[in-house]
This record gives structure tokens, sequence and C-alpha cells, in this order.
């Protein structure tokens, strides 16, 4: 059976069976400023099952009327991220379609289950012995999941095809801080997890309490791919969702056109293709914050595995094309080619200047190394070269190679771990444990960027104010712990100048000054006075940022920038620097951060 086969028997099933068809809403969640995408079918369900809306009264946001029925079918489109670094093995996909049936106070366990059952063994006619489920096995607060237990066992369904878990692998939810979740059921063919029916029955509060919801409601999701996998391939553990119909002729664009076949690689390249083009079809843009972010690496990433395999950027074009014919009739807005194909080719040109600056950096170090006759690049460095260049392991190795000199692989192996296991925490301590961090961008994080951003204006004018127009900055990073400017100058900063420097912003930040933008052409701002950064490429209307005196109309600092920025200065708070220091003969680097 094809994906569009399937894709609609699914949709015509649970139609018959009293569901309303509803669309997949947007990649980008439309009243949910807690998660960066869309990671579920339900998000655009959250508040009926709260009751914060009525489903029959109130006007659903996108269908622009009532949703007039308390069941309800779809086919989401969906981006996750937390599993990027397993994409390319069987089943794991940065860009996926969740098919899922949703009822707000229709029915609850004993239905849902049923209707899975029928749908997987009477309509796909799966053999029941391929077949396993999961329940929730209960914990101190929760007692275990009688029901589902029962409603299997009523179907016919074995106690060795029943596996108990956690609240790890089987209570789902909820989507960002706070929001509906549940005990889950899943169901697993050929041992791959397929559905995932979760019993919306608590709202978990960002305190992490759980109060019980007035109405029961039953959420489900099924990947396509991977149950397209299992109908294509029946017991074929060799297979991989690579192989079926929603990528065969992508990989073998791919793999017509690439040197070294290496597979992994050629189906990192593909995911990321999808998720890329789709991302850009709605409207996000490269940037290195939230959506763009995230958009950034994917492409970043496409670039990269395309040169491990020798690809020209000439298969842009066809998969482009590939990606577009499989689903326009689906997803109309993915029709834009020339976007697509305009932004994926500007994002590779910058990163092709990335990894020049980087080798650069790279030839630096491994100088230094010889001449201490060092021939082992230590974890750290390596894993720093990764981190701030975004150079694969593989990569660092053949260029290690080049000059006589390895990796420390091991070391490598174990910085990437210590990184990955602190970021893990801080973030599942920020969102419950819930593991969907590449999509949730907390709202206290982005306004602390905000104050970073325009502290970094503020410290730009005092630099100026102090030492003249000859300081000019070189180079700025911004991330919610600290802000990074570098800047021409060609001595140590005393201590005294950076007390003084900190208390001119300091006072700035008090005197409550207006920010502001207005966009012009890049000559007009030119011609205002407006400083850039002149190793950057402006396009040719562009955004200047003013901070200004409101009582004196004094103008204290005037950049071209994006932004985004706080209104007024006195959101910053206050000001610290915390370290200068030398990035190269003529340009210094002050961190700082903001309280
Ligand atoms: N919302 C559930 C999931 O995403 C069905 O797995």
């Amino acid at each position: 059976m094809s994906s569009e086969d399937l894709r609609q028997l699914f949709l015509t099933f649970f139609i018959n069976k009293g569901h309303r068809l509803v669309p997949s809403s947007s990649l980008i969640p439309a009243d949910d400023p807690s998660v960066l995408f869309t990671v579920a079918g339900m998000q655009q369900f959250k508040p009926y099952y709260t009751r914060a809306k009525d489903p029959f009264r109130d006007i659903h946001l996108s269908l622009g009327e009532p949703l007039q029925a308390s069941n309800v079918v779809t086919c989401q489109k969906c981006l996750r991220t937390t599993d990027i670094e397993a994409v390319g093995d069987e089943s794991h996909l940065t860009f996926f379609e969740m098919l899922g049936n949703f009822s707000f106070g229709g029915y609850f366990k004993e239905e849902a289950i049923a209707l899975s059952w029928e749908f997987i063994t009477n309509y796909l006619k799966i053999p029941t012995e391929r077949i396993t489920v999961s329940i929730f096995g209960g914990d101190k607060e929760l007692p275990y999941d009688e029901e589902s237990y029962t409603y299997w066992k009523r179907l016919g369904v074995s106690d060795e095809q029943i596996i108990s878990g956690n609240r790890e692998t089987n209570f789902w939810g909820p989507v960002g801080e706070e929001g509906p979740c549940g005990p889950n059921t899943e169901i697993y063919v050929d041992h791959l997890e397929v559905w995932n029916l979760v019993f919306n029955s608590f709202y978990r509060h960002s305190d992490k309490t759980l109060e019980p919801l007035p109405l029961k409601g039953v959420d489900t999701g099924m990947g396509l791919e991977r149950l397209l996998l299992v109908t294509q391939f029946p017991n074929q553990s060799n297979k991989t969702v690579f192989e079926t119909d929603l990528f065969s002729g992508l990989m073998a664009i791919l793999q017509a056109d690439s040197q070294i076949n290496e597979v992994r690689n050629l189906r990192i390249i593909a995911d990321h293709l999808k998720s890329s083009a789709f991302l850009i079809s709605e409207g996000i843009k490269p940037s290195n914050i939230e959506r763009g972010y995230i958009l950034r690496r994917l492409i970043r990433r496409i670039l990269r595995y395309s040169e491990l395999v020798n690809l020209q950027d000439n298969y842009l074009e066809p998969a482009i094309d590939w990606i577009i014919q499989k689903y326009h009739s689906i997803y109309p807005e993915i029709d834009n080619k020339s976007l697509i194909l305009e932004v994926l080719s500007d994002e590779f040109s910058k990163f092709r200047q990335a990894l020049k600056k980087g080798l650069k950096e790279w030839h630096k170090i491994a100088g230094e190394l010889k001449q201490k006759n060092i021939l082992v690049v230590n974890g750290a460095i390596a894993f720093e070269l990764y981190s701030s260049f975004g150079f694969p392991l593989e990569f660092l190795k053949e260029i290690a190679e080049e000059e006589g000199m390895s990796i420390d692989e091991e070391g490598f192996a174990e910085a990437l771990k210590k990184h990955q296991e602190i970021s893990r925490n801080s973030q599942e301590k920020k969102f419950g444990g819930h593991g969907l961090k590449g999509e949730i961008q907390n709202t206290e994080e982005n306004i602390k960027i905000k104050r970073l951003h325009t502290a970094t204006h503020l410290l730009q004018a005092a630099l100026r104010e102090f030492f003249g127009s000859t300081v000019a900055q070189q180079g700025s990073d911004i991330n919610p712990d600290r802000l990074r400017f570098d800047f021409s100058f060609d001595r140590k900063l005393t201590p005294d100048e950076l007390k003084k420097i900190e208390a001119w912003v300091n006072q700035r930040i008090n005197d409550g000054l207006v920010v502001s933008f207005y966009e012009t052409s890049l000559n007009q701002a030119l011609q205002d006075g407006a400083l850039g950064l002149f190793s950057q490429r402006y396009s040719d209307q562009v955004r200047v940022y003013e901070i200004k005196d409101p009582k004196t109309g004094r103008v204290y600092s005037k950049e071209i920038c994006a932004g985004p920025h706080v209104s007024n200065t006195s959101e910053i708070g206050s000001f610290k620097i915390l370290k200068e220091e030398a990035v190269s003969r003529n340009t210094r680097r002050i961190r700082a951060t903001v309280g």
C-alpha cells in the first residue's frame, strides 16, 4: 500500500466512525508561545481538553468556525529535533506526519483501544503475533492502568503481549510548560512503536502538580512513516523508513549524485531537506534564535553531510522538486520552489564562510600543538571546534590527518556526553522531563535574550563614548547566559575603565531610554550614521535601532540590527561585565550579563 493510500485509509476509517476531519495545522503553533513547533497532533485541540474552549460554540483558530464535533481525526505535519542525532537509523526523523484520532468528552479508553485494534488488525490486517502493547504500570502518585489492561485482554491480547511501563515511557505530555497529559498505552508492530494512545486525565501545572481534568480526553498519534514501514516491509528488520515511498525517490536522487555512497549520511540529508523545505515554506528564515536557529542548524547539517559524501549543490533542485511533487496535494504550501532553493543556497554560502573561519582557527591550534610536539588533539579542543564551528568528528579526523595528527576520540566522546547531559538536565528541569527540548523555548529565556541584545548596543555606545569612534564591532554572540562583544582595540582595558563602562551602561538603563526602530534602505541607514557590521552582508532594506533619551532627545545608539530588543532600557535591570580578554592582537572581547 502506498503512503497516499495509507493516509487516506486512516482518515476514512475514523470519518466513518463519526469523526470530523480537520486539516493539519501549521508547523508553527498558533497560540502557544512556550513551544516553537508543532510536535503532536493534539496541539491545535489543547483548549478543548481543558474546556477553556467549547468545541460546539467557540471558533477554532484555523477553521474559522466551531469544530461542531467532540471526535476529530487529522494527519498532522510535525517537527521534532529532540532525536536529531538518531536520524539515519531505522525510524527517527525530524519532519514526520502524525495520524491521530482525538476525543474531548466523546469516548474514552475502551472505545479508543477497540478502534485502534480494529484499524490495525482488521483494516491493515496486521497479524496479531506481530503486535505487542504497553500500558502504564503505576507509580507512587498514580495507579496502575487496570482499565487499559482489561480492554486489551478483552480483545484477545495475551499477557505476554502486554508490557507495563513507567512514568517515562507510559505517561505523555504536556507539550510546553503546562497542559493536558495522562497515562498512555502504545502499540508496537515488529517491536517498533507505531501508535501512542494518550488518555488525557490531568492538567499539569508549571509547578508539576497534577490536577484532574473535568473531562476525560483521548489523544492518539501514529507516525505515518513508521506505519508505512511495517506495512510495506512486514517482518523485515533490515528495512528503514528511508526505503518506503515517502523517501525512496528522494534517496535515489541523492544516491545517483553522490560519489561516496554512505547511506546514513544520505538519509540525514534526505530527512533534513524535508524538514527545511517545510519550515521555509511556512516563512521561517535561518537566524540565530528560536525557529530560525533550528532551521539554520538543519541546513548546516545538510551541507556538512553533503560534503562528507561529495555531493555538489546541483542535487538540490531535483530533490526539492521531488519533495514538492510528493507532498503538494496534501500540504499545498510546500509548492514554493524558488523560495526554498533561494534560502538553502543563501545559507549554504554563509556556512561555507563560517567553515573558512573555523579552518583558520584550526590551523592556528594545529600549529601551536605541533610546536609543542603534541600530535593528538585532546577531546576538549576537538569538542570546542565541534561546538563553535559545527565541525563533525569525521571532519575533524580528516583535517587532523592532513596535518599528520589525530583526535582523541574517547576524550571527544566524553566531552560530548558531558555537554549533552548538562543540556538535557537543564532542559528537563525546565520542561518536566518530557524531552521535547529542541522545540521548546522558555519565554523567560527569550526576554533575557532581548535584554542582552539591547545591553550589547549600550556597551558599544559606552566603548565609543570612552575611546572614540575607532572602536568598531568585530563580532557579537548572545546566549541566554551572557553577551559576548568583540571590538577593535589594541590593548587591555584597565579594571578602572571596565568599572566606568559598566557604570555608564547602568546609568543609561536607569535613565529609562526609549528603544525603537525604523526600516529604511541600507544606503539611507549608513547616511543616517547607523553603525553596522561590515563583514556582514545586509539586504537592501534594513532595520535601524535607536536608543534615545525621550527628555533630551539625545540619541545614544543607532545601529543596523534585526533585533529583537526591549522597548525601554529600564527593562534590562542591571548590567555586569564578567570578563575582558584578547581575541587577537587588535581585537578585544567583553563578556557581560544582565540581572
Ligand atoms: N500526543 C501523543 C504523541 O505525540 C499522541 O505521542
